[in-house]
């Protein structure tokens, strides 16, 4: 039975005198719910995460992560420093880093692969462009991004995992899949696992985001496929957030 995860994905928001009071009262909501929550915060901000959030229901992570163990990476991250800070969950492959920093699919194969070795849960990030999609490529481009992670870590390695589907078009637009589109996807997403490993594929958790909002998160949450969501506007608003997660 797949527990329901609702993340939530800053990106590059917050400060240390406002994350307070939305730390707290996440902290403080959460308290009543079931599903399990995360909050995804930008690197500063992952020891106020911990302070305020430890001892709660509610688990901090972080947006990226070095592919490299260590080294002279100037303004890179790693998995191990992520780990100092009690960090759970950790985002690779988001579209926002493969458009902007150019994370290919074998960089966010090996930020993956350094992230479990860590003892991290990856939420590997996954999604089609609108011109992929109107060019009806959208399971080609998901597979392909799945198959790289695939290829260098292992199907299985699926299993300390989270997927998250991501139509880059619905990211921050306000236009949301349709709950066809969307359970078509994760389906397509559960069918390439279950193809490598029965178990893995079926007890994967794969988490739908692109513009979830209280209005509409528990018609997505109830497809058969979707375990949860990866909320970034919503979840800079604590009411919203809850409500996502009251949601499941
Ligand atoms: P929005 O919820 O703002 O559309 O962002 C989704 C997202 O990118 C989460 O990672």
């Amino acid at each position: 039975m797949r527990t329901k995860l609702v993340a939530g994905n800053w990106k590059q928001h917050g400060s240390l005198a406002t994350n307070i009071d939305l730390l707290a009262a996440v902290r403080e909501g959460a308290a009543g719910l079931k599903a399990e929550m995360a909050v995804c915060v930008p690197y500063p901000y992952l020891a106020q995460a911990r302070s305020v959030l430890d001892g709660g229901r509610v688990a901090w992570g972080a947006q990226d992560v070095s592919e490299h163990l260590q080294g002279a990476y100037t303004g890179e991250v790693g998995a191990a420093m992520l780990v100092d800070f009690d960090v759970r969950y950790v985002i690779v492959g988001h579209s926002e880093r493969r458009a902007c920093y150019g994370d290919t699919d074998a960089v966010v194969a090996a930020k993956f692969d350094a992230a479990r070795q860590a003892g991290l849960t990856p939420i590997l990030c996954v999604g089609e462009t609108l011109a992929e999609r109107e060019a009806g490529i959208t399971g080609k481009v998901v597979t392909r991004q799945l198959d790289a992670v695939i290829a260098r870590c292992g199907a299985a390695a699926l299993a300390d995992a989270v997927v998250a589907y991501e139509p880059v078009w619905a990211i921050g637009t306000g236009k949301t899949a349709t709950l066809l589109q969307a359970q078509e996807v994760h389906a397509l997403i559960r069918a390439r696992i279950v193809t490598d490993d029965r178990t893995v594929g079926e007890e994967l958790r794969i988490l739908y985001g692109g513009s979830v909002k209280p209005g509409n998160a528990a018609e997505l949450f109830s497809q058969p496929d979707i375990d949860g969501g990866l909320i970034g506007g919503a979840a800079l608003v604590a009411a919203d957030f809850l409500a996502i997660c009251a949601a499941c």
